[in-house]
């Protein structure tokens, strides 16, 4: 079992700067991990690098004082001194929560005055926030969706090893079990068939799976669009599953087919909380632009969907925009390890939780640190040049 206490050396990286401006590093939202020694500049509880709890907070009293008097406004900051620019001075009587957009965690958020920020008019809203907030759904189904898209950054890495179910023994992916071992700690999640879970994946392992239930038809056979549902919600249950993936082909000869199949196993699985995620795999002859992929994705979520699988494409920020699931992006063919990083970050840019990659990470001739490049971007703050130095560090002998 991997330790929670040490610095796995991915925090390099990704550790932030000390403000220019002159305010301390805790002013301005920074977070330390005492275990890596480092500061980031993230809205995560926990450090990615070793999963220890960051501190948000000097350790002095003096420290704790100064900062809780810059936040309440008391106190002349050496960033109001150095900021002419009075738009970028937050008003000290309505502190704007940081990052509060980024950050999807479900603990109801405490006034930073305490009890003043209690007033009559926000005493409903405060009451009615108590406990958590499951966006509308069931705690089974909250808690798996938090398992697939972490609620620390509202990211998701999905390591793709799911290939082998119309393509067979897929190049590098031939003994799934030698590949996904040294993965499988670096990925939020594991997509796959029941077959690879059942042969290839320790069942003491805690790593979400994503478990596609739908197949039928292979690479040599007539027409790969024809596919239905090959697992039971009884089955899928009995892996753990955390979330079931499935694939609609709009456009193709079995649309009708496989969009109906999406319906009704949404249907079943939200009976137990299990969340869907909809592929929307691209025929041959169809392109894979915006206005193709925003339909495909449009209909994926009205049928309930509740993440849609794509494609990145020119204008991806349409796509996103009118899909109102969280979209994850797949990685597509073999590329060079710099274009893959490309894709992540600019999925990542145009509206996406993150990456289902496959092939530009087991495919590469350094997987291990090609995920480790992609998470970098994923759930830190890489910029597509650092993840590359990145990877080309980690890939280098010894
Ligand atoms: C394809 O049918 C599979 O669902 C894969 O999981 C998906 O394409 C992502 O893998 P890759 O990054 O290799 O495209």
């Amino acid at each position: 079992m991997r330790s929670v206490l040490e610095c796995k050396q991915m925090c390099a990286d990704s550790k932030a700067s000390k403000p220019a401006d002159g305010r301390g590093r805790y002013e301005v939202g920074q977070r330390r991990c005492n275990t890596c020694g480092v500061f980031f500049d993230t809205a995560n509880m926990h450090c990615q690098c070793c999963g220890t709890k960051l501190r948000t907070k000097p350790r002095s009293k003096a420290g704790k004082e100064r900062l809780a008097a810059v936040h309440s406004g008391s106190a002349a900051t050496a960033a109001e001194a150095a900021a002419p620019n009075p738009a970028k001075t937050k008003p000290a009587s309505a502190p704007e929560p940081k990052r509060a957009a980024k950050t999807s965690d479900s603990k109801p958020q405490k006034g930073r005055n305490g009890a003043a920020t209690t007033t009559a008019k926000s005493a409903a809203a405060v009451a009615t926030a108590r406990g958590p907030n499951l966006g509308g759904m069931d705690w089974g189904l909250a808690n798996r969706m938090a398992s697939i898209i972490r609620p620390e950054d509202s990211r998701a890495l999905m390591l793709a090893v799911d290939h082998g179910y119309f393509l067979g023994p897929t190049e590098r992916l031939e003994e799934p079990d030698r590949v996904i071992a040294p993965l499988l700690e670096y990925c939020d999640s594991l997509m796959l068939t029941r077959g690879v879970q059942r042969t290839s994946v320790p069942p003491t392992t805690r790593t979400p799976m994503v478990l596609r239930v739908s197949g039928g038809s292979s690479i040599i056979g007539e027409d790969l669009s024809q596919e239905d549902v090959t697992v039971s919600i009884q089955d899928a249950i009995r892996l753990n599953a955390s979330a079931l993936a499935l694939s609609i082909f709009v456009g193709s000869k079995y649309e009708y087919q496989t969009i109906a199949n999406l319906g009704r196993l949404v249907g079943r699985a939200q009976e137990y909380g299990i969340p869907v995620l909809a592929v929307t795999a691209v025929g041959k002859e169809l392109g894979k632009d915006a206005r193709y992929l925003s339909l495909a994705c449009r209909i994926a979520a009205e049928q309930g969907a509740h993440i849609v699988k794509t494609y990145y494409c020119e204008d991806f920020e349409k796509v996103t925009r009118s899909c109102p699931v969280p979209i994850i992006v797949a990685g597509g063919k073999k590329i060079p390890e710099r274009d893959a990083l490309e894709l992540t970050y600019n999925s990542i840019r145009g509206g996406a939780v993150g990456v289902d990659m496959g092939r530009n990470i087991w495919q590469s001739d350094h997987p291990v640190a090609m995920i480790r490049a992609v998470r970098s971007i994923v759930h830190g703050t890489n910029d597509v040049d650092r993840a590359y130095r990145m990877y080309l560090d980690l890939a280098k002998p010894g």
